[in-house]
């Protein structure tokens, strides 16, 4: 193909046509057309964007980049979850063991991180031996046996966006409508789900700055799903601070166990439930979402919520004895404690320069062969509207480098204003969009 008329076509603004899409996640799928060509398209779409049909016709070649599973043999319905990633995110580590354990199977396709967001397989392979690839056959017989699977994109399941995604982490182009949505829905689509509960994060951390943005996305991909023949809910939820207390992989980890125990932190925990009710709901496994908050609560009660996840890390060769005793997950040489200067309430966290604080710590990547640093990161346990006194704890900072640590404290403070008079909290959930 031209690829270099493919790009200049978009560069002008104009529309490309399904045959060039089609052809160039082929060939870049193939290792035909290089790196520095799929990245100048990329920042052309980034900067045009597509229209409708664009990005329909992307996120189905991205989708037939690879197998598309067909689950049904071994399970009747699969549900399935995305965010569209934010700070602190570690939904999935708690929904999907939760909604497999009220036995409604999860087979997941999650992805690394990506700008400032954390990722899924980041943070899991905080597991010592822990892995996502697999071949079909093995996704299959784990779905069947312990109902639940985190896969990664590999040659086998949507590998163009396996490729793509990490493109985009390095070159700019992370936060665009277009590319969000192929991304995600492509997963979701090649993965074989028959319901999906969209998790759209919106504000200072997100890729989506504003409602009017969250909505345009969530629209385009229910859309996709609806489509696809596909349950498809899309949930706005706040980004304007980080989601719970611990930003970085392992430090995520632990949380999330803490959280599959009953003892996380509140709002993310009333998150998890809102996210596992949609899921239970979609599935036709409660009646209404009150009923699914309230089975996510009894999983979580007896246990088996925190087993599922823990037959999940043994089937994929991870370490069990980390889940039992989260002591022994990697731990950063540096803990330093944020004291606060002064009296106040929080006025605002700067959300996305926290999740950039913790790439710079070594969370995340700056360049494709970067590798994740999983024990650093912060605790901060504040809130919008928290009202603070000179001298207290507002979290830490672990690091394994006392320069990344001077700098990191630094980025930390700079993200977070305050204000003498009372501050409302925000709210943590906006709209479903169905
Ligand atoms: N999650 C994805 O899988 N892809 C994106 O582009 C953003 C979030």
């Amino acid at each position: 193909m031209d690829m270099v008329n493919v790009i200049e076509t978009k560069r002008d603004g104009e529309e490309l046509s399904t045959q060039q899409i089609r052809d160039f996640i082929t060939e870049y799928t193939a290792e035909i057309i290089p790196d520095y060509q799929a990245a100048a398209l990329l920042m052309a779409i980034y900067l045009r964007g597509m229209t409708r049909r664009e990005t329909v016709d992307l996120t189905l070649a991205i989708a037939a980049s690879g197998n598309q599973l067909d689950l049904h043999d071994v399970a009747p319905l699969v549900v399935d979850k995305h965010s569209s990633g934010g700070v602190g995110d570690k939904t999935t580590l708690v929904v999907q063991p939760l909604v497999a354990a009220c036995g409604v199977p999860v087979g997941k396709m999650s992805g690394r991180g990506l700008g400032s967001s954390g990722g899924t397989l980041d943070k899991m392979e905080s597991f010592r031996g822990w892995s996502s690839s697999m071949d079909l056959p093995r996704f299959k017989r784990q779905l069947a046996e312990i109902g639940l699977v985190l896969a990664g994109q590999t040659a086998v399941l949507a590998p163009a966006d396996g490729k793509l995604y990490a493109l985009r982490d390095v070159t700019g182009t992370v936060a665009s409508t277009p590319l969000i949505a192929a991304s995600i829905m492509s997963k979701k689509l090649a993965g074989g789900a028959d319901a999906i509960v969209l998790d759209v994060k919106m504000g200072s951390g997100a890729f989506m700055p504003n409602l009017e943005a969250a909505k345009e996305l969530s629209r385009i991909m229910v859309d996709i799903g609806k489509d696809a023949g596909r349950q498809t809910v899309a949930l706005i939820t706040d980004m304007n601070q980080p989601l719970g207390h611990a930003i970085g992989n392992a430090l995520e980890v632990k949380e999330a166990l803490a959280t599959l125990r009953g003892e996380g932190p509140a709002e993310f925990w009333a998150h998890c439930q809102d996210v596992a009710a949609y899921m239970l709901l979609l599935a036709g496994n409660v009646d209404s979402l009150e009923a699914g908050r309230e089975k996510a609560t009894a999983v979580i009660k007896n246990g088996r919520a925190l087993e599922k996840f823990r037959q999940m890390v043994v089937a994929q060769g991870g370490n069990a004895s980390q889940v039992d005793d989260p002591t022994l997950l990697p731990q950063a040489a540096f803990v330093e404690d944020l004291v606060v200067p002064r009296a106040g309430f929080v006025k605002a966290l700067d959300t996305g320069r926290i999740g950039w604080a913790g790439v710079h710590l070594g969370a995340g990547r700056l360049v494709k062969s970067d590798t994740i640093d999983h024990a650093v990161g912060f605790i901060l346990p504040i809130m919008v509207g928290d009202k603070v006194t000179e001298g207290d704890v507002i979290g830490s900072i672990h690091a394994n480098d006392a320069e990344k640590l001077a700098e990191a404290r630094a980025e930390l403070w700079a993200s977070i204003s305050w204000s003498e008079t009372a501050v409302d909290p925000l709210p943590h959930f906006y709209t479903a969009v169905t």
